[in-house]
């Protein structure tokens, strides 16, 4: 009988653990952290309004995070997203970011960033930058007052753009992400192109994903980029460009801006076949792919002892399940979430 046998890893110095390659040859250097699944914003497509938020003790504390996101950069991860829920409201997030960054000075990690809604980047932005921190993602899928309040329920739009601002004026560079929703800021999106772009900034749009019980009917919010991108054509000329952050988006240069363009389309075009990443919830549960439900609890290996092997060893496990792709669909008859877990748990 003939036995297909893993070639043994010789040239792997004792100590360090075997790096992360899926059963479909993906090589995984890319873990995104849900810090903490609240949040100071309700946006309408990722929460209800009445979310039931995880019990705080149930939260891997800020010592765990560090560990967890450690042994991933010991097994090969070079880029590390903090995200939630948002982050920068987690107490004491500061301290995380500041020892993760010890990663950054040995090298074994490429990058260290965060998605956040801006809302505290006035009081953090210089500290990120001290500790690291090149380039992160804002998002803001509208430039209008009332609008905002409209979509992030408690957000403020003001204190959102001086946010940008101390990003700015601390050196890092920020990325927009815009979501496109049907019928709210469709009408809107060539403004914020030419918006992100007056200010140097790169803008990646996004797809409605049916993740969670928002209340909502998502048949409403849904907007392929498809139909975005046929619209900001009778506005903008695009060109392919061959841009890549490590991320799904795929970018196009606004010759009019000069600015770059991202689009990210999970919905109508799958990017499964390259996926490098996988993601951790604030307790400790890994998914191996944003849209389906299987899920490895590292927590458990994590406390069980002092020692990272049995982590190493279900962190190994867990990435023989990294599924082929997700399932996602949103049509006339999936008006019910694909998946009943919220974005704020995963992260975006
Ligand atoms: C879940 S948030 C977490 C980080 C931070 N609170 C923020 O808003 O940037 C990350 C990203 O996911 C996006 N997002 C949330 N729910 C989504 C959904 N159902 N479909 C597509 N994008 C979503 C948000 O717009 C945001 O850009
Ligand atoms: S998208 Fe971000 S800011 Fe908005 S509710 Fe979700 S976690 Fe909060």
């Amino acid at each position: 009988m003939n036995v297909a046998v893993p070639p043994l890893d010789l040239d792997r110095p004792a100590g360090h653990p075997a790096p992360l390659i899926d059963l479909f040859a993906r090589a995984i250097t890319y873990l995104r952290v849900s810090v903490t699944d609240r949040c100071d914003f309700r946006c309408v497509y990722c929460m209800s309004e009445n979310m039931a938020f995880l019990p705080r003790a149930d939260l891997l504390s800020l010592e765990e995070l560090d560990r967890l996101c450690s042994a991933f950069a010991a097994k090969g991860v070079r880029k590390l997203r903090l995200t939630g829920g948002e982050p920068l409201v987690r107490r004491g997030i500061m301290t995380l970011f500041s020892s993760l960054s010890r990663h950054l000075r040995s090298g074994a990690l490429d990058e260290l960033t965060l998605t956040t809604n801006g809302s505290q980047l006035g009081k953090y932005a210089a500290d990120l930058k001290s500790c690291g921190v090149e380039r992160i993602n804002v998002s803001l899928d509208t430039l209008e007052p009332d609008k905002f309040r409209a979509i992030t329920r408690w957000g403020d739009l003001a204190q959102v753009l001086a946010g940008i601002d101390a990003a700015q004026a601390a050196g890092l560079k920020v990325k927009i992400n815009a979501v496109a929703l049907k019928g709210v800021n469709d009408d809107e999106l060539g403004d914020l192109v030419a918006w992100a772009h007056g200010r140097g900034l790169d803008i990646t749009i996004i797809e409605v994903m049916p993740l969670g019980d928002i209340g909502d009917d998502r048949l409403g919010q849904y907007l392929p980029l498809s139909i975005v991108r046929s619209r900001l054509t009778e506005r903008f000329t695009m060109e392919d460009i061959d841009y890549k952050t490590g991320g799904p988006a795929r970018y196009v240069r606004v010759q009019e801006t000069g600015g770059r363009l991202g689009f990210i389309t999970p919905m109508t075009h799958n990017f499964c076949e390259s996926c490098n990443r996988v993601r951790i919830t604030c307790t400790g549960t890994l998914y191996m792919c944003l849209g389906q439900e299987d899920a490895a609890d590292l927590r458990s290996a994590l406390r069980s002892s002092e020692s990272n092997e049995p982590l190493y060893a279900a962190i190994d496990e867990a990435i023989t399940r990294k599924p082929k792709g997700h399932d996602f669909v949103i049509d006339r008859r999936h008006k019910r979430p694909a998946l009943s877990r919220h974005m704020s748990v995963t992260g975006g």
